[in-house]
């Protein structure tokens, strides 16, 4: 079963949504859209009568509402949703164990896990930052991802990218990873939207380009291309 964004040139790029039972990544530098392609996954949810909970530890819920509950395609759905607006911090975490992890998450979604079809953690980057370590940070990650497996949740973790450096490990444990950046065009910069990897499908490995308005995420037809390459195919 596959679980759409109601995007529809990504949705045919994944195979027909995100499936079932899975955890997932969108990450990118900020700025670039992740919270809000997050939220048309969310908003898709609630359309279809799914158990959607959307955890923020970036906006509260007055910008919330007047950011992303503006939106075209929130219309009718904003409120079927169940936004959590929370600060994560190290002692929500530590000591860090499955059963640690298991009660943060429920007295966060603030609902039985069983009962949740989407989940979002938007950022999940704010978790990292909390543990400081990354061993502890994929130990954590397993821990979430084990919690919503149990429970047929599938999930969606956003991810802020670092500008340089290593990525995180969340890339490693996601089934999908989306990615979102800033592509350097002749006439200045454009967005340009890549699925890294999916399990389980055939995909598209070019960036595509989107657009944001007041709708939200416009996925465009065509293809960014690098204008010089390193391998050419021969026969
Ligand atoms: N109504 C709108 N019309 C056009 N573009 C918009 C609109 N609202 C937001 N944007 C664009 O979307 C960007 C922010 O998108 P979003 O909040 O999804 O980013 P993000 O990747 O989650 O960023 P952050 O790292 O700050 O969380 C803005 O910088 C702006 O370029
Ligand atoms: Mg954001």
């Amino acid at each position: 079963m596959k679980l759409p964004f109601g995007i529809e040139r990504l949705d045919e790029a994944l195979g027909g949504g995100l499936d079932r039972n899975t955890t997932n990544l969108i990450t990118g530098r900020s700025g670039i859209g992740k919270t809000i392609l997050a939220s048309h996954w969310a908003a898709e949810g609630a359309r279809n009568g799914e158990s959607v909970v959307y955890i923020s530890t970036t906006l509260g819920r007055r910008s919330c509402e007047s950011y992303l509950g503006k939106m075209k395609f929130m219309e009718g759905v904003y409120d079927k949703i169940n936004w959590r607006f929370i600060r994560i911090e190290a002692k929500y975490l530590l000591p860090l164990t499955p059963e640690k992890i298991e009660q943060s998450t429920i007295s966060a979604i603030r609902m039985k896990p069983d009962e949740v079809d989407r989940i979002v953690f938007d950022t999940i980057t704010d978790m990292d930052k909390a543990l400081h370590d990354p061993v502890l940070y994929r130990n954590a990650l397993r821990y979430l991802s084990r919690l919503c497996y149990k429970n047929d949740i599938t999930a969606l973790f956003v991810e802020e990218a670092p500008m340089k450096g290593e990525w995180s490990e969340t890339k490693n444990i996601a089934e999908a990873v989306i990615f979102l950046d800033l592509l350097r065009v002749p006439d200045g910069y454009a967005r340009g939207i890549r699925i890294l990897k999916k399990y389980r499908t055939a995909h598209p490995l070019h960036f595509m380009p989107f657009e944001i308005t007041d709708n939200g995420i416009d996925v465009k037809r065509g293809r960014f291309v690098r204008k010089d390459y390193e391998y050419v195919f021969k026969e």
